[in-house]
């Protein structure tokens, strides 16, 4: 059988369950089985090169769980965030391509901190999920001390593997447990704070089968406003950090007022909104008082 032709095959049917990334995801796994990049799978594709029978019938069951929409990622148990690779499956959060931003952010304020002559800069990921922008902050500044919290057991089998797997590279610490409480030995100590919440409104159940089915409740959703854990957030914040210290917090394209007005009612300073990649606002930043 000619890979070429399951691959373009599986794709028609992913796109008629209106599956975005059809041909992509139809390609990656190929490449997972076949242990290939995906442009190597495009490349044995321009060669007409054909797929053993077994590994066809392997493939063929993978593509009928991403056409029953499993997320691509349970599949293939990776996720991709910035230079990392993450192990996920069910009970974790998916990291998102937009939180790479958030993570940048989160590292460029780190990166000031050390500017400003911080021989150790401090900085904290609430609500950690898979540990994406925890690792990358620890990760991308390996003289940084990182420090995570997630309240999920079950996503926490996932980040404390992956906590393991980058332990040589950076200085993070990683607890299960409540952001509320957490790390109360760092009040006042800490030089940034990041946070992607839960931040959608319990009524706005999302549409994609991908999120609705797959993602875990606590992830997703923040009380009847989205807005529960993103007040916990920003008062956890104001306890850890230091006088002049960041935040970051991600939130939906549709919140970027509702979060500021909530960090202004909350004392903060220098509340500012940002853009994602294709200029949705999507983050907000903001300076706790001297
Ligand atoms: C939207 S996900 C983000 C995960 C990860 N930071 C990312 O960007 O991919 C929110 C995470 O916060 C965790 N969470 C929700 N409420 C929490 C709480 N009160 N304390 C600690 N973690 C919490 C969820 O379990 C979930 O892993």
């Amino acid at each position: 059988m000619l890979l070429g032709d399951l691959v373009r095959h599986a794709a028609a049917r992913f796109e008629s369950v209106g599956i975005d990334s059809a041909l992509a995801d139809a390609e990656l796994l190929a490449g997972h089985i076949l242990g290939l990049s995906r442009g190597g799978v495009q490349a044995q594709i321009l060669m007409g090169a054909s797929i053993e029978e077994k590994q066809a019938e392997q493939l063929a069951q993978l593509y009928g769980r991403r056409f029953a929409r499993e997320p691509l990622q349970h599949i293939t148990q990776i996720a991709y965030f910035r230079q990392l690779e993450l192990a996920v499956g069910k009970g974790v959060f998916i990291p998102r391509p937009e939180t790479e931003f958030v993570a940048q952010l989160a590292i460029d304020a780190i990166h000031d901190a050390f500017a400003s002559g911080e021989e150790r800069a401090i900085a904290v990921d609430l609500g950690t999920g898979s540990g994406a922008i925890a690792l990358a902050m620890a990760t991308e500044n390996p003289s940084a001390k990182i420090f995570a919290v997630e309240k999920s057991p079950e996503a926490h089998k996932f980040t404390s593997a992956n906590f393991e797997t980058y332990r040589d590279q950076c200085d993070a610490t990683l607890v299960l447990g409540d952001l509320d409480d957490a790390f109360a030995e760092l009040d006042g100590m800490v030089d940034v704070v990041a946070s992607n919440p839960p931040y959608i409104p319990l009524a706005a159940v999302p549409r994609d089968e991908e999120v609705r089915l797959h993602d875990p409740a606590l992830a997703l959703y923040g009380g009847d406003d989205g807005m529960s854990v993103m007040h916990l957030v920003s008062a956890t914040a104001l306890r850890l950090l230091k006088p002049g210290g960041a935040l970051i917090v991600e939130h939906a394209d549709s919140q970027s007022m509702q979060v500021c007005q909530l960090l202004l009612a909350d004392g903060w300073s220098e509340v500012r909104p940002h853009q994602d990649l294709t200029g949705r606002d999507r983050a907000v930043t903001a300076i706790k008082k001297i």
